[in-house]
């Protein structure tokens, strides 16, 4: 079985070092392919994405994908590689969990369109810039359901399930209407759970102030990545926040961070949210057993006070990875 491995630019590929190490002990048995993708590969190629690494992709059980570095200007030919993964493999479903003190909490997050549909263009001269968003009645449809059968799984251990509809209708009439409207068809069909619905920056206040007021959260692309870098401080900052991204029979994992230029090549990007990614990619491939043991090793470490310093620590990465690897040579 091919695990896909995409370490990417900044401390993606310091990260994902910490990973690896950890997936090969736990499962030695998957074979773990690496490929380029990002700013790195982009200068050096002209494709940020390159044909290799989508036919790994396309070949791979799963992937593990670190980050990358997307400028934050138009650069002709760049389309950010992992939001053309997300598309390209049609994983639609974007799941981000925290839990913290008092906190636990999902939001689900659709992946493949809303501004995100790469449907950009300058008019006027260049004077006016004009962004399409996209929402269509299938990909709302499959996310609510998404996330009312996530609420329904976490209902059996003890959550109250209950699903919170993210949208902004009130202003974006058409579009979010479109998708808040098809939410509630959705919910018609789950009468064991209950659904209340907020507007984005309401949420994001409540979602700042009061986390464990929520249970499942689902929203569209860019709401929910937004509101996922606010919900991570409650599971201690972007340095531990894991996620997934999920298709119908493929499903891709990345930190919640990005490539963290501010820290790469110094040694301290926290490996937590990476190892988290193994962690879920354990239990998707249905290996409790080895994701509860990181799991674990993950808990004893930070609870020892091995950390990077984004979390208050003054480990380094190699530092937190050497104690929680040796952490799995004891047998679970
Ligand atoms: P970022 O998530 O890379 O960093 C935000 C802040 O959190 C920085 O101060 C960084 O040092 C810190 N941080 C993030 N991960 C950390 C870790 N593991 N350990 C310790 N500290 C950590 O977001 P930023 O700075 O806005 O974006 C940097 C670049 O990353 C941009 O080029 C952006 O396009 C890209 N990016 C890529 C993503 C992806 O590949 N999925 C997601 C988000 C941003
Ligand atoms: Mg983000």
């Amino acid at each position: 079985m091919n695990i896909c491995v995409i370490p990417g630019d900044g401390i993606g590929p310091e990260v994902m070092a910490v990973a690896t190490d950890a997936l090969r002990r736990l499962a030695p048995d998957l074979t773990l392919v690496e490929a380029e993708a990002g700013w790195g590969v982009f200068q050096r190629t002209g494709t940020a994405l390159p044909e290799t690494t989508l036919a790994i992709a396309r070949e791979a059980t799963a992937i593990l994908f670190g980050a990358v570095a997307s400028p934050s200007y138009p650069v002709p030919g760049y389309r950010s590689p992992i939001v053309e993964l997300r598309r390209t493999l049609d994983l639609y479903a974007n799941i981000r969990p925290t839990t913290g003190p008092g906190v636990d909490l999902v939001i689900v997050r659709e992946n493949t369109e809303d501004l995100y549909s790469g449907r950009e263009r300058l008019e006027d001269d260049g004077n006016t810039a004009i962004a399409e968003r996209v929402i269509t009645r299938n990909a709302s449809a499959r996310i609510v359901r998404t996330a009312c059968e996530l609420a329904r799984t976490r209902q059996t251990t003890g959550h109250p399930g209950k699903v919170t509809i993210v949208h902004k209708a009130n202003v974006l009439r058409v579009s979010d209407g479109l998708f808040r409207t098809v939410a509630f068809e959705i919910a018609a069909d789950y009468p064991e759970l209950s659904f209340e619905e907020r507007l984005v920056d309401v949420a994001a206040m409540q979602l700042a102030a009061q986390p464990q007021r929520f249970d499942v959260i689902v929203t569209t692309n860019l709401f929910g990545d937004i509101l996922s870098d606010i919900a991570c401080i409650h599971g201690g900052g972007l340095g531990v926040a894991a996620s997934s991204n999920l298709g119908q029979d493929r499903a891709l994992f990345e930190p919640v961070h990005g490539a963290a230029p501010d820290i790469a090549g110094r040694g301290i990007a926290n490996p937590t949210a990476a190892l988290n990614c193994v962690v879920m990619l354990l239990d998707w491939l249905n290996r409790p057993q080895a994701a509860d043991h990181l799991r674990r090793a993950i808990a004893a470490v930070a609870t020892a006070g091995i950390c990077t310093p984004d979390v208050g620590g003054e480990a380094t990465t190699r530092e937190v990875a050497d104690a929680i690897l040796e952490q799995l040579t004891i047998q679970p």
